[in-house]
């Protein structure tokens, strides 16, 4: 099988002349099928870029970028805007959608630039609201939801069209542990369920840990590459700590709550 993304000597430098910066430095990097890739460092390293380049959202200066196996870097910009349109997805938050539109209507870009019949549209719409739990809010203008709300109309519009990649920037960034939790099942449930590659870039150290994979980038150079094969499901910080759903507890909770007791 071929790899979903293969880099070979990719650099990256921004300006010209006295005011040229090199961002990224010789990087090759391979990410098979169904991986979950974290790349972590601190702040100005190169996180974003390398992910913009990988997705082929910006043009590297040299190196060559397969993408199952076809040459990237040969493509002109309307097959590569397709190719990116059908196999990636984004959870970035620069990428915020319309808030004048509703969910619904955000969800559904994707499928009108990929050219998806109107009707099988609004069926592919609605399955990836249900799975990010916002069927309530479909017909809500987007500026109205809250930040973990509107995170999720980001998943759903990422997930809609079926993408073999996710690259999410800080998914969890700006959002409180419990809702940042919930985001992070949601990405973990499709890439253990759909077979979904995820390149997460994060500052949060727990949530590269529960990746596959994790990169170090230095001023734009690979300085680690670690690979901890997870066999089971990743439980998140939130479902660690929470009791399932079957506890006596629980049980007990469900039935008073029938009964109309309270505490
Ligand atoms: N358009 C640009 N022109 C010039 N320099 C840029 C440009 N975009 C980014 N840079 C520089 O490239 C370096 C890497 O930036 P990048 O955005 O990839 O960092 P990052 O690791 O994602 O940081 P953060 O964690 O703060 O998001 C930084 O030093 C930044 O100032
Ligand atoms: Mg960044």
């Amino acid at each position: 099988m071929n790899p979903v993304i293969e880099a070979k000597h990719l650099s990256k430098i921004y300006g010209k002349g006295a005011t040229a910066f090199l961002a990224l430095s010789d990087i090759n990097l391979t990410i098979n099928p169904g991986e979950s890739v974290a790349i972590v460092s601190k702040s100005g390293s190169g996180k974003s870029t390398l992910m913009h380049c990988l997705a082929l959202l910006d043009t590297p200066t040299s190196g060559t970028l397969k993408i199952d196996g076809e040459n990237a870097s040969k493509l002109k910009s309307r097959k590569l805007n397709r190719l990116r349109n059908r196999r990636f997805g984004f959870v970035f938050q620069q990428f915020f959608m319309n808030s004048n539109e509703t969910v619904l209507e955000n969800v559904l870009l994707p499928l009108k630039i990929s050219g998806t019949r109107r009707k099988e549209r609004k069926r592919l719409a609605f399955e990836a609201i249900e799975t990010v739990e916002l069927a309530d809010k479909a017909r809500s203008k987007s500026k109205n939801l809250s930040g973990g709300q509107k995170q999720r109309v980001c998943i759903a519009r990422a997930i809609v069209n079926n993408p073999k990649v996710l690259f999410a920037d800080e998914p969890t960034g700006n959002l409180d542990s419990a809702t940042g939790d919930k985001i992070i099942k949601l990405l973990f449930d499709l890439n253990h369920d759909k077979g979904v590659t995820l390149i997460i870039v994060t500052h949060d150290e727990d949530l590269a840990a529960l990746c596959d994979r994790r990169i170090r980038i230095t001023d734009g150079k690979i300085i680690v590459d670690e690979s901890v094969k997870h066999t089971t499901r990743p439980a998140t910080r939130t479902n660690s700590k929470t009791k399932p759903a079957n506890t006596p507890e629980a049980k007990k909770a469900k039935e008073n709550k029938k009964k109309g007791v309270r505490k």
